[in-house]
């Protein structure tokens, strides 16, 4: 059943929010945070406006926030685009990178992702990947070839160091604030693929060759396990379920072996459901 790896549940606002609303929503989030255990972590990506407010109400609070895109530049006439180095100004941590929402509205290919994941690490923030399949690409049985492609696009261009500071969401794109959930058995199934290929990046590190010059005894076994600690990195890498989560069937998917958490967005925008959502986290780690 569920991992011994620590949850994580982070809201995505999409276009949502006022800044009186908001700080009712922030308030809440953070006392409720307060009072679940270190083995969920909790985060909200905000509208950027909203950013400096987030900053000044969840600063000390146990909930990190960060934003919903960041651009592929780091500076420059880049008009309405905003680099992630801006958001570390707010003590942002994470970055979403590659919503569907992005890929679909604004075309974003899925190497212009990759450079967004790199230019968020750069800045020192945690890019959250979003990769995901419609439905007709599930329907025609495609979902791992899509989501495989997707991935494999942004490890391509990051160092298993690299690789290994990132969050993978999945969220099919037919689940996506429809109210229709990938059952936890569909969801499970995407994510030990998932798993699977960010492991292979992982080996890539292990098996890296070690040769060997010189007079003194070298100690390869000790190379080799670091090495192979590098490739555990990736392998660990924290992977979230994203697609109409709600209170009542959070914990289902959360008790997945493979489900490490998830991005939630219309939920999150309640902070009675979001909270729900988060101790559902609490509950599977528990249980596992
Ligand atoms: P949803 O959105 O929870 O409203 O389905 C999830 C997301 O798009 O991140």
């Amino acid at each position: 059943m569920s991992t011994q790896r620590a949850k994580l549940v982070v809201g995505n606002w999409k276009m949502h929010g006022r800044l009186a609303d908001n700080a009712g929503l922030l308030q809440a989030v953070a006392k409720g945070a307060g009072e679940l255990p270190a083995t969920v972590r909790v985060g909200v990506c905000v509208p950027s406006p909203y950013l400096a407010q987030a900053h000044s109400l969840l600063d000390g609070t146990p909930v990190a926030w960060g934003v919903q895109d960041v651009s592929a530049f780091t500076h420059g006439a880049y008009t309405g685009e905003v680099a992630a180095q801006m958001v570390t100004d707010f003590g942002a941590t994470f970055a979403i990178v590659g919503h569907s929402e992005r890929r679909a509205y604004h075309r974003e290919s899925a190497e212009l992702v990759a450079v967004k994941a790199q230019r968020a690490l750069e800045a020192g923030l945690t890019p959250i990947v979003c990769v995901g399949e419609t439905l007709e690409e599930r329907e025609a049985g495609a979902t791992e070839q899509v989501v495989g492609a997707q991935l494999d696009e942004v490890l391509a261009k990051l160092s298993a160091q690299e690789a290994g500071r990132i969050v993978v969401a999945y969220e099919p794109v037919w689940a996506i604030g429809t109210g229709k959930s990938a059952s936890s058995q569909q969801a499970q199934a995407v994510h030990a693929f998932l798993r699977a290929r960010l492991a292979a990046k992982g080996a890539e590190v292990a098996d890296v060759p070690l040769l060997y010059g010189g007079s003194v005894k070298p100690d390869h076994a000790f190379l080799r396990a670091r090495l192979a600690a590098k490739g555990a990195e990736v392998a660990d890498v924290p992977l979230l379920y994203g697609g109409s989560v709600k209170p009542d069937n959070a914990k289902e998917l959360f008790c997945q072996q493979d489900i490490d958490g998830g991005l939630i967005g219309g939920a999150s925008l309640k902070d009675q459901d979001f909270l729900a959502i988060c101790k559902a986290a609490a509950e599977a780690t528990a249980a596992g």
